[in-house]
């Protein structure tokens, strides 16, 4: 209280003397000056330090300028610019102006309560400068008193330490929230009424209560008590009537829950802590126990009571639970020859400087009795603390990730197009963070994912391969095994490939058909646009080629995916001409003079080329397909044959004999003819008579001048 009052009113006039002297002094000296020596500051709030500094103007013989300056706290060896430390990042500005050095806090934490120092650097070696004693910063809850102001029935809330300009106030009247807003409170109150203040936003550190006479009033026995989970806890308050009417214990938090939001309900009644709450009164006093403590239950308590004439309100604060768990904190991990040493620190969010630790290295206690630890690790080492006496609420084990699992998820297959998540799980502790890797046969382990799922989106068949993942933390790292990614897909592409360029008849020819798709897709083989029996598989064999194999050939491959009909290929049979027929143009016998077409066809592939010959010549008569005597005379005639052939061989065609007439004797040559065919026929006749002596069947056809005969070999003389 003095201190404030002494900040406040001596630190004008102190600071103008300063800059007087400053002034006076023209900076002839190193020197830095601070307005206050101490201040204090309210949790939450902004602080500002003032100081002015001087330093020499020239200093052997070098002009001395300044080039840094900057506020420091916490005695380390050097000082450290407070701008750089993490724990002050985004809460910090400097001004200055000339020889002015302001620091600026802002969202003051209780943790800032420290000694603060300016420092400035010059051009000069050596030429740094910090100025003692520094201003030492307190920062604190706002702990208020309400008093009555003297020869006034008004009431004051003060602080002791300075509140922040244009604080709003809350009063209370019997746990009831009043309408001032203001640090003094003008009434209405009474001798019976007990009085209590807070600041907005603080309401939480309220004041002692207020009261003038006897007053009824419930007060607590502690305004925070922190609590282990799982462990049970006791809330105790005083209240002085004994003849309540309902007297219960409330969870402002729990607000949402009651019929009436403004009409707080019994903690006994609420779902939430069904089985777990247990009230006690006395006359004075009641006591409530929460049991096996979840963080959930962090959360304020209040007493209420109620008589035939009066009311305890329910706004004035009570006691704040905090329900916490001890953790293992990783600051930080090194490495020294082989050995890994980790950094760690018990941590709770609220317990008491004052304990020993205990330290826990696979179950077993290392008597290490400091929160912060520095210990060697390896894999497999689980760690662990506690605080002492409360052994059963130790931190959860911290370790390095053991193995980490993977999966994949899709529906149905991995098939392209599909969507498909790989997942990766390990248990770990503090929590691994994930990296995915792809294995591929070209090249090594390539990174694909920085998260402990690795998405496909729409499966490509160049997500093919595969995969693992790594889980690491601060401990350690693990690598899980491989998954593999085969994607299905349909046939794609299907080509017919054929065993011969050149298929000629008799050869056994394959063709192939090749496809891609996953699973190997099942074939079907096309001859003419008509399904074919045979071939399931890739390869369809011709064994022996015939012509009518001849044809347009294409394959199907078809898996459970989709099909694909391939590429034709035609396949020709090529083969040699066959026995070639001659036809003759005009038939019979032809008179002298005349003239005859001989034609010749054979069927041939490739088609044949055609030479005549006439029988007992070596020089052939004639090429080409059709063959045309002219001008017939005598000595055309004869027989004739033609000779069909391609690259394959050639075949000879049966004898064609002609018969010329003579246009003198014109039946000459035919009766020569008949005689002799009669004489032939004649004999063969008693021969076939003599051996079927029965039958008498005489059929002749006679056709003078002109005999077809059917056997190439067989060759009938003329004349
Ligand atoms: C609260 O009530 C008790 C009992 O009636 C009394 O002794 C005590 O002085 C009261 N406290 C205040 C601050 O009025
Ligand atoms: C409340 O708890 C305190 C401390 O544990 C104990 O001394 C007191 O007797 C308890 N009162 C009731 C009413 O249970
Ligand atoms: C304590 O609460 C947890 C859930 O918060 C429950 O799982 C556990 O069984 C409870 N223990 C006891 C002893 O009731
Ligand atoms: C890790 O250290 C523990 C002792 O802290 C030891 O029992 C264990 O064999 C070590 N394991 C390995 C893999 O080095
Ligand atoms: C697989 O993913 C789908 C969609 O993302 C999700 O609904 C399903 O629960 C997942 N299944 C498994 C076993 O993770
Ligand atoms: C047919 O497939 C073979 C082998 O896959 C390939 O070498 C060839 O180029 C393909 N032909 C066509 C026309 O696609
Ligand atoms: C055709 O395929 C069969 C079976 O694949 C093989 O035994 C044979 O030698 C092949 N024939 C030719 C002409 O390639
Ligand atoms: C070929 O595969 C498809 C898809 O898997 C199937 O429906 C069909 O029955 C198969 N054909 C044969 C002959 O196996
Ligand atoms: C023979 O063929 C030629 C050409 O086709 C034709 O002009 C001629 O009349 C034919 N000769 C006879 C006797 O049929």
């Amino acid at each position: 209280m003095r201190e404030a009052a002494m900040n406040s009113s001596t630190a004008l006039s102190l600071f103008v003397i300063f800059l007087f002297c400053a002034a006076v002094q023209s900076y002839s000296k190193w020197s830095v000056t601070y307005t206050s020596k101490t201040v204090c500051a309210i949790k939450g709030s902004t602080v500002k330090f003032y100081c002015t500094y001087s330093h020499p103007h020239k200093e052997d013989d070098i002009t001395i300028n300044v080039e840094k300056t900057f506020w420091f706290t916490k005695t380390n060896k050097d000082p450290v610019d407070l701008k750089t430390q993490e724990e002050y990042a985004g809460r910090v500005q400097y001004q200055r102006t000339r020889n002015r050095c302001t620091l600026i806090i802002e969202d003051l934490k209780e943790s800032d309560s420290a000694l603060y120092k300016f420092r400035f650097i010059t051009n000069k070696i050596g030429g740094s400068y910090t100025g003692e004693p520094g201003v030492q910063l307190y920062v604190s809850d706002p702990y208020l008193t309400v008093k009555k102001k003297s020869y006034s029935t008004q009431l004051e809330c003060s602080s002791w330490c300075p509140l922040p300009p244009r604080s709003t106030y809350v009063w209370y009247k019997n746990g009831k929230t009043m309408n001032t807003l203001t640090s003094i409170y003008s009434g209405p109150y009474s001798y019976a009424d007990s009085m209590a203040c807070a600041v907005k936003g603080h309401e939480d550190f309220p004041s002692p209560l207020f009261c003038l006479g006897y007053c009824y009033n419930v007060t607590y026995s502690k305004r925070r008590i922190c609590a282990f989970k799982g462990s049970s806890v006791t809330i105790g308050s005083f209240y002085s009537e004994s003849y309540a009417k309902s007297a219960f214990w409330f969870s402002p938090g729990r607000s949402e829950e009651w019929r009436d939001p403004l009409n707080p309900e019994n903690l006994i009644e609420d779902s939430q802590y069904a089985g777990r709450v247990d009230v006690t009164y006395t006359t004075r006093q009641s006591n409530l126990t929460i049991t096996n403590l979840s963080e959930s239950d962090s959360a304020e308590y209040r007493f209420k009571f109620q008589t035939h004439r009066f009311e305890w309100g329910s706004d004035l604060h009570g006691t704040t639970l905090t329900v916490t768990a001890l953790q293992v904190q990783v600051t930080k991990t090194s490495a020294l020859q082989d050995t890994t040493y980790a950094e760690l620190k018990c941590h709770s969010s609220c317990t008491p400087a004052v304990y020993h630790y205990i330290w826990f290295k696979n179950g077993q206690n290392l008597g290490h009795t400091e929160s912060t630890y520095k210990v060697p690790i390896n894999t497999t080492d689980k760690i662990s603390c506690a605080i002492s006496e409360h052994e059963e609420y130790r931190a959860p084990e911290v370790y390095a990730p053991v193995s980490p699992f993977v999966s994949v998820n899709s529906s149905g297959d991995i098939s392209e197009g599909k969507p498909a998540t790989l997942r990766c799980r390990s248990q770990a502790n503090p929590p691994a963070y994930y990296t995915w890797y792809k294995k591929t046969k070209t090249s090594a382990l390539q990174r694909v994912s920085e998260d402990s799922q690795l998405f496909l989106s729409s499966i490509q068949l160049s997500d093919s391969g595969d995969y693992c993942c790594v889980a690491k933390n601060q401990l350690g790292e693990s690598q899980s095994k491989y998954l593999n990614v085969d994607v299905k897909y349909a046939p794609k592409r299907a080509n017919v490939s054929q065993s011969h360029r050149e298929v000629v008849e008799g050869i056994s020819v394959n063709l192939t058909c090749s496809s891609d798709g996953n699973p190997a897709p099942n074939y079907s083989w096309y001859k003419d646009n008509q399904m074919m029996l045979q071939g399931q598989q890739g390869v369809y064999q011709l064994t022996s080629v015939r012509s009518e194999d001849s044809g347009i050939y294409h394959c199907q491959a078809e898996n459970q995916y989709g099909l694909i009909r391939s590429s034709s290929v035609h396949i020709n049979v090529e083969y040699s001409p066959r026995l070639p027929s001659v036809s003759v143009n005009p038939p019979g016998e032809i008179a002298v003079g005349g003239s005859v077409n001989l034609t010749c066809s054979s069927v041939a592939n490739p088609a044949a080329t055609y030479t005549w010959y006439k029988e007992s010549t070596t020089s052939p008569a004639a090429s080409g397909q059709m063959f045309t005597i002219e001008a017939i005379r005598r000595e055309h005639g004869g027989n004739y044959y033609c000779q069909a052939r391609n690259i394959r061989g050639h075949h000879n065609s049966t004898l064609y004999l002609i018969v010329v007439l003579s246009s003198a004797t014109p039946a000459v040559a035919g009766s020569i003819t008949f005689i002799f065919l009669f004489g032939l026929f004649f004999s063969a006749f008693i021969i076939f008579r003599k051996r079927m002596a029965s039958r008498q069947t005489t059929e002749t056809r006679e056709r003078p001048g002109v005999i077809w005969t059917n056997h190439s070999g067989v060759s009938l003389p003329l004349h």
